[in-house]
């Protein structure tokens, strides 16, 4: 080549919950035996999660109108940016949200990369810690530097570290927004409405905007309830919102997902990023254009409620279940979930250690193992979570991958078999002590 191709930023770039997936391959090639337990994704079709029948329904009636198979308007279709817009008002009935301010994309996946890859040189979105990779590392890879990070609060059930926040956003004169992830991912909290106060608050005084990803908004357990931060940012911050169609239908291969632009007649700057974004969406020609159709048919089904209604309290037991069975281990602190489908254990400071094992019967894994977590740089809770993987199938995702400060492990709360659930969960408790007396 002329030139080198070679990106040295591409490090910056971190997606576990898919590149253990590739150790996976390995370790089947050398033991077919080993059964995978995969607790590494949040899909919940491929866990067992039956998708309602009102939903193949809708799908199979849609796809007799030859329009569902075109391109459509490339920021979305109209009629479904406009009940987006509504929807929007029957949570936070004091929003003026228009439907030009909603833009629908291919996934939020694809959102997220386009928002980050719009923001001028120099400027930085302040990242959640633990955050859901692909928006550090999507932040990180376009600045061409590490993520500028506030933390979140184990001990305060998972809550931002406001002081924490305050420092960083200070410290960083390039912060111009800051993201809150809500219901969190991998944590599984849930921001009270005095956060998400709080938070506005500070963006109002720093004159920062705020990116608040509520994909999985529907999915909240018992008395807890998820605070509208439109809402309380209406005329005061400008704000991006995100939703999407993965996680609560469930229909995460749909690939569909969208933006609302809150507030854009308070910042001059802010309304130019959010153009620049409905610009970069038009080099994609359309997003898909089945669910843009399906989008307001499902969520107004009257099938939809029950079929939440039933999901989230399967979800909802699952969580108490596994809580109950991992809150006993030794060296181990968890905090239950409140929302979304995840929960982030983590060791006690001190309790992992390097050359820490667990027993793996084939002995070409054991050896391939033994290669792997022999690099002095692998975080001590990878190291773990390979150990687990080759000597029990159980695939967790290390706390170290989300851009954590803490080690720990993710694990989802979507499987379905609750016997099968209690094994699994059980051998992973013990797991841990074995791995930790070792
Ligand atoms: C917090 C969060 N945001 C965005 C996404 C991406 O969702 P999708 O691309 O399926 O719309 C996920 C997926 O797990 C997520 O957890």
């Amino acid at each position: 080549m002329r030139h080198s191709l070679f990106s040295p930023h591409t490090d910056l770039m971190k997606y576990e919950i898919r590149e253990i997936v590739d150790l996976v391959s390995k370790i089947k090639t050398l033991d077919p035996t080993l059964t995978i337990f995969y607790e590494n994704i949040g899909d919940p079709v491929a866990k067992g999660w039956p998708v309602p029948s009102f939903l193949k329904e809708l799908i199979i009636e849609q796809t007799k109108d030859d329009s569902a198979f075109a391109y459509t308007n490339s920021k979305g279709r109209p009629e479904t940016t406009e009940w987006i817009a509504a929807y929007a008002k029957k949570f936070s009935p004091g929003i003026k949200l228009e439907s030009k301010d909603v833009l629908i994309t291919s996934g939020l996946g694809a959102a997220i990369s386009m928002m980050y890859e719009m923001l001028p040189k120099g400027t930085r979105v302040l990242q959640p810690s633990p955050s859901y990779p692909t928006h550090a590392s999507m932040e990180s890879f376009n600045a061409k530097s590490h993520s500028i990070s506030y933390n979140l609060d184990p001990e305060n059930s998972w809550q931002p570290d406001l002081k924490h926040m305050e420092e960083q956003i200070v410290a960083n004169p390039s912060v111009v927004g800051i993201l809150l992830i809500n219901p969190n991912n991998p944590t599984g909290a849930i921001y009270s409405k005095e956060t998400c106060e709080k938070v506005v608050a500070l963006a109002e005084k720093y004159n920062l905007f705020i990116i608040s990803d509520e994909i999985y908004f529907r999915l909240v357990y018992g008395d807890t309830k998820f605070p509208q931060i439109s809402e309380i940012a209406e005329n005061r911050v400008p704000l991006i919102v995100m939703r999407g169609l993965s996680k609560d239908v469930p229909w995460p291969g749909a690939r569909c997902g969208w933006l609302e632009f809150h507030g854009t007649h308070l910042d001059e700057s802010f309304f130019s990023f959010c153009e620049a974004i409905k610009k970069r969406v038009l080099m994609e020609v359309c997003s898909t254009t089945l669910p843009q159709f399906l989008l307001p048919q499902i969520y107004d089904h009257p099938d939809f409620p029950a079929w939440l209604k039933q999901y989230k309290e399967g979800l909802d037991e699952t969580i108490t279940e596994i809580t109950q069975i991992l809150e006993k281990t030794p060296g181990l602190k968890v905090h239950r979930a409140f929302g979304a489908f995840y929960m982030l254990p983590i060791f006690a400071p001190g309790v992992l250690k390097p050359g820490q094992t667990l027993p793996i019967q084939n002995t070409e894994v054991r050896t391939l193992i033994e290669k792997i977590t022999a690099d002095p740089s692998l975080p001590l809770d990878k190291r773990f979570a390979y150990y687990l993987l080759a000597s029990t199938g159980i695939c967790v995702v290390p706390a170290s991958s989300f851009f954590s400060p803490y080690f720990g492990f993710r694990i989802t709360t979507l499987y379905r078999d609750k016997q099968k659930r209690a094994e699994i969960y059980k051998k992973l408790s013990d797991s841990v002590q074995e791995y930790l007396n070792s």
